[in-house]
């Protein structure tokens, strides 16, 4: 599989932007914000709103070629953060930067640098992975032998069997058809991919070739990978880097070890997410 090159930016500068490691940044996301208005009572006629924050304020860097968590309680922003980042929502305020292009700006130069997978995939459900699969490839402007070749060789890596290949998807697992989801994502061979729990409600074994299917997009094909998951030890096996989400806000940031250095000697992963989210106090609370 060859990856699409990252571009020259017509209106951006030429070279992506360079952190303080002197390694290309891939991902530049600044001062991001997404708000959602949500109904607060008053009358049919005069209903009245407010405005809260599902990302507030959240900035960070990715560089190339990186694997970089985003770990956070329900609700606390994963997927709207994933989402803004993906020309799926605009933002409020803030920017994304990938390869030096803005993803409102220059959303069509993006969009085929970039792909997501989400637990909530949509396909057409009576119409099987291969008709799927080639219905995108459509719309790509992709070549048909091309792509189902490709798609073919990811579902096998991803331990698919042959024969599913054929089946319509609402016949399928869960589990089944989040590798079809995965395999889709691939079609355009994008260099930086955006994973929303893509191991969620998979046995373990689909699971671990999930993940080494991760490890292999950033060893041999040079992506860039954000991946949200609830699993700590997913987590600690895959991303070179986490951040903490709470409430909109990256509460922390750093490597698996650093995390857990933040809390203490002996803690597990487990115990800094849910000291540093305050998921611990919220459970009390509520109890
Ligand atoms: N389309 C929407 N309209 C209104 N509110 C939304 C919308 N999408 C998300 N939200 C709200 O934004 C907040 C963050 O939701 P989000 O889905 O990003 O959380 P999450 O971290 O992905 O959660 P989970 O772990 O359950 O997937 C929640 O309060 C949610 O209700
Ligand atoms: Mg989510």
């Amino acid at each position: 599989m060859t990856l699409t090159a990252p571009p020259q930016a017509t209106s951006a500068p030429a070279a992506p932007p360079r952190d303080l490691s002197g390694r290309d940044v891939a991902i530049d996301v600044q001062h991001l914000v997404k708000a959602f208005r949500k109904r607060q009572g008053g009358t049919l006629l005069r209903p009245q709103f407010s405005e809260s924050r599902a990302v507030d304020d959240v900035t960070f860097q990715v560089r190339r070629g990186e694997i970089y968590g985003v770990l956070g309680p329900n609700g606390s922003g994963k997927s709207t953060l994933i989402r803004a980042m993906s020309t799926l929502l605009i933002p409020d305020a803030g920017t994304v930067g990938i390869f030096g292009l803005d993803v409102v700006r220059d959303e069509a130069q993006v969009r085929r640098l970039l792909n997501r997978v989400s637990v909530d995939a949509a396909f057409y459900k009576k119409l099987s992975p291969r008709e799927n699969l080639l219905y995108s490839a459509q719309l790509y402007g992709l070549d048909r032998h091309v792509a189902e070749e490709r798609a073919q060789v990811t579902l096998k890596r991803l331990g698919l069997k042959e024969k599913a290949f054929f089946e319509p998807l609402e016949e399928m697992s869960r589990g089944m058809q989040q590798k079809v989801a995965i395999a889709r994502a691939f079609l355009t061979s994008p260099v930086i991919v955006l994973l929303d729990e893509p191991t969620t409600g998979l046995d373990p074994k689909s699971r671990r070739d999930v993940q080494e299917f991760v490890l292999e997009l950033r060893d041999v094909h040079d992506a860039t990978i954000i991946l949200t998951t609830h699993d700590m030890p997913e987590a600690e096996r895959l991303c070179d880097r986490i951040a903490f989400i709470s409430g909109g806000k990256f509460v922390a940031e750093g490597t698996a070890e650093e995390l857990r250095g933040l809390v203490g000697e002996g803690k597990t992963l487990e115990d800094a997410f849910i000291e540093l989210t305050g998921e611990g106090l919220a459970e009390e609370e509520g109890e």
